[in-house]
């Protein structure tokens, strides 16, 4: 197995590896290098069919079934980040990471290319530890020791963010009622390494400020959380997955192929409690 740094502050690809197969010390180095790394992407993983697919996730640990994004028939536990060819928006369109308004947040999620456009569609990831050492150290004394409460209401409810879109009739969920409080600077809970753990989608204010009292603060963190050195960016090809850390990065699919459609697989690793 090789490890080639997608970027120098985030992301790795590892290589020589049939992920299908993957299991005891390949796949402890498979975890090690994302939680350190936010993301690892795959090449050639022809194999990886929807069985193997949901066979590797057991054997990572469990399952989180997605609450809004729909299902495949055939398999439960495979979202699907589906956008046609007739439609305008797309899923996770916008910075974000996932499920950070449940209590306990999916750990990460893996993610597989099915079809693709002809060009564009790319993912990129932004690493949160990075973005947190960046930070001012007066900046880091202010959220020291603060929380913030994360809600996914006003993007999947009626009337809400995807309601308003061409995407809105696809997605579940929209009487779902959902809200957490999180520490803003975490300690991975492999790593013990510092993260910010705030997000621009789904992060609403800090605990006991209004939104508008807290904006001015989160906003500070949001450019710091994806300046440019601790992005990576995946062009991705048949056959190839991106396994992601959600507490070390956030992620952002780009929309740039209107007129194409773009299909992928999500499977949503289950997580554990954050914790200062
Ligand atoms: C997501 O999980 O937010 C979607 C990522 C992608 O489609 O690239």
């Amino acid at each position: 197995m090789e490890m080639v740094p997608l970027a120098p502050g985030c992301g790795v690809e590892v290589k020589g590896i049939g992920l299908a197969d993957a299991e005891g010390g390949t796949l402890d180095a498979i975890k090690k290098a994302i939680y350190t790394h936010g993301v690892a992407v795959f090449r050639g993983q022809d194999a990886f069919t929807p069985q193997a697919h949901i066979a590797f996730a057991k054997r990572w640990g469990g399952i989180d079934i997605n609450n809004y994004f729909p299902l495949t028939d055939d398999h439960p536990e495979i979202a699907v980040v589906r956008k046609r060819a007739d439609q305008v928006t797309n899923i996770g369109g916008g910075w974000h990471t996932d499920h950070s308004y449940d209590q306990v947040p999916a750990m990460g999620s893996i993610l597989v290319a099915r079809p693709l456009p002809p060009s564009g569609g790319d993912t990129m990831w932004a690493h949160m530890g990075e973005a947190y050492d960046a930070l001012p150290d007066e900046l880091k004394d202010e959220i020291d020791g603060l929380e913030a409460f994360h809600t996914a209401d006003h993007i999947y409810e009626e009337g809400g963010l995807y309601a308003k879109t061409d995407m809105g009739s696809d997605l579940r969920g929209q009487g779902l009622k959902t809200g957490a409080t999180h520490p803003i600077v975490i300690r991975h809970p492999h790593t013990g390494r510092k993260l910010l753990y705030v997000n621009s989608a789904f992060t609403v204010n800090i605990v006991g400020k209004t939104r508008d009292e807290s904006l001015e603060l989160l906003q500070k963190l949001y450019a710091a959380a994806t300046a440019a050195d601790n992005t990576c960016r995946l062009e991705w090809e048949p056959g190839t997955v991106a396994i992601w850390d959600n507490r070390t990065t956030w992620h952002l699919a780009m929309n740039d192929y209107q007129g194409y459609a773009r299909e992928m697989h999500r499977i949503t690793l289950t997580g554990e409690p954050l914790a200062a």
